[in-house]
């Protein structure tokens, strides 16, 4: 299969997405980042992107308060790009249609957790990990799915677990599977790249 080209939406650290560009430079996989986008200015993805010499761009709704426009203008990001398979790693807002219909199938999502369980609206960040500590859960892990108009609900492609230790904390705990992040987002897209997966 050809190359991957990949448009990575973050919202905060960016830290998948950093593993992803390093997967791509250290041709873990055959990949390439070509664009990175962010509703969040001061999101420390743009800042990798930057240093990355990757473009990127802020595209939020306070430009553009109608999701029509905002959908052209990552639509016109994307396609500016090339991007083919688009990696959401860590961003906050829902995807319009105009996004969702022309990328049907090729959207990819991680999720912090064995999804269909912990997810859904509100299920994000500490408070899946709050809500496996309280449940008492002996196991957690990492989900790639592939998205749709609702939060979590698209096709699983990829899923790994992740022991939850005794006295484990939301801290230790998020620490370990956001660690377990980074490689799983990596051999997912490897697979994909190698079509073990097929989008
Ligand atoms: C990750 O836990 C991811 O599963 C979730 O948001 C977090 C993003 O972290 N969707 P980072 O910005 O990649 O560091």
């Amino acid at each position: 299969m050809a190359t991957l080209k990949l448009g990575v939406f973050a919202s905060h650290g960016g830290s998948n997405l950093q593993a992803v560009i390093d997967g791509c430079k250290n041709k873990i996989f055959d990949g390439k980042v070509c664009v990175v986008i962010s509703n969040n200015l001061k999101s420390y993805a743009l800042e990798r992107a930057k240093n990355e010499n990757i473009t990127c761009f802020h595209i939020s709704s306070k430009e553009y308060p109608e999701q029509e426009k905002l959908d052209e203008a990552i639509y016109n990001a994307l396609k500016g790009s090339s991007v083919e398979i688009i990696v959401l790693a860590g961003y906050m807002k829902k995807l319009g249609d105009i996004i969702l219909d022309e990328y049907k199938g090729k959207i990819l999502n991680i999720h912090p957790a064995l999804l269909p369980k912990y997810g859904g609206k509100g299920m994000y960040g500490d408070f899946v990990h709050e809500a496996v500590l309280k449940n008492g859960e002996k196991k957690t892990g990492v989900t790639v799915h592939l998205v749709d108009e609702e939060y979590d609900t698209g096709k699983i492609i990829n899923q790994c677990e992740v022991e939850v230790k005794e006295g484990d904390t939301v801290e230790t705990l998020s620490k370990r599977v956001l660690e377990r992040e980074h490689s799983f987002y990596v051999e997912t897209l490897k697979m994909i790249s190698e079509d073990k997966i097929k989008l």
